[in-house]
């Protein structure tokens, strides 16, 4: 399984970005989340900006979490950029194996997301179209939520279905991931990990990453 820790930058500071995301030279990659103000309520930052951080930051493995609608439309676009992981939600897609398809062959890794209240097993038939599950934690929006428990049963069976499938799918968890409840994702069977509060409101970020990858360690 992967042992990856991904730092959401949401809770940094968001106009010093490149000085942010070279406080974290252990993370495994650099998740970032782009709002659109529509499928969330909350704006952050798009395709420029996207790109600006790929060009300044060459060597590091980008995670482009999108919770923005027309998925389909949008989701090409950063792969065309460059990123090495592209996640649209399911809820904001109108063909989701097209879309991962076109991800998969633009050289970027495919990946799905699903709010909370979304259920894994519409992807259960579908699952090898993708490179890695998204479990959201918490309602996509904002950063510094506190943790669903609920989603840990759909941690699990999305362990089950990737081990059926006979692949090495990732299973991304995001909201309210810290050192207090890593575990229980762990255990669940998610091992690509989003923390973004719990990072970057240390004033030592990446000893966190550090700290959450010993957790990790499966
Ligand atoms: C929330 C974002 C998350 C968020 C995580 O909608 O997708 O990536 O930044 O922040 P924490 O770890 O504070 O919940
Ligand atoms: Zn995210």
């Amino acid at each position: 399984m992967a042992n990856r820790i991904h730092p959401s930058i949401l809770n940094a500071n968001l106009a010093a970005l490149d000085s942010e995301i070279a406080r974290i030279p252990s993370a495994d990659a650099i998740h970032l989340d782009v709002m659109d103000g529509h499928f969330v309520p909350n704006l952050t930052l798009g395709l420029p900006v996207i790109e600006c951080l790929r060009k300044n930051n060459a060597g590091r493995f980008l995670d482009i979490h999108l919770m923005i609608e027309n998925a389909d439309v949008w989701a090409p676009q950063y792969a065309e950029l460059g990123c090495e992981s592209v996640t649209f939600h399911l809820e904001a897609s109108q063909a989701p194996i097209r879309t991962a398809r076109q991800l998969r062959s633009l050289g970027s890794r495919a990946a799905v997301g699903l709010r909370p209240q979304t259920p894994i097993e519409p992807l259960a038939d579908i699952i090898t179209e993708f490179d890695m599950i998204l479990i959201m934690t918490v309602d996509p929006g904002f950063g510094g939520q506190r943790f669903l428990d609920g989603m840990l049963g759909k941690i699990a069976r999305t362990r089950q279905l990737v081990k059926a499938s006979g692949t090495d799918i990732w299973i991304q968890v995001d909201g309210g991931v810290s050192e207090e409840t890593i575990d229980r994702c762990v255990d669940a069977g998610a091992d690509v990990f989003v923390a973004g509060s719990a990072v970057f409101r240390s004033d030592d970020p990446d000893a966190v990453v550090r700290a959450l990858k010993g957790q990790a360690d499966l």
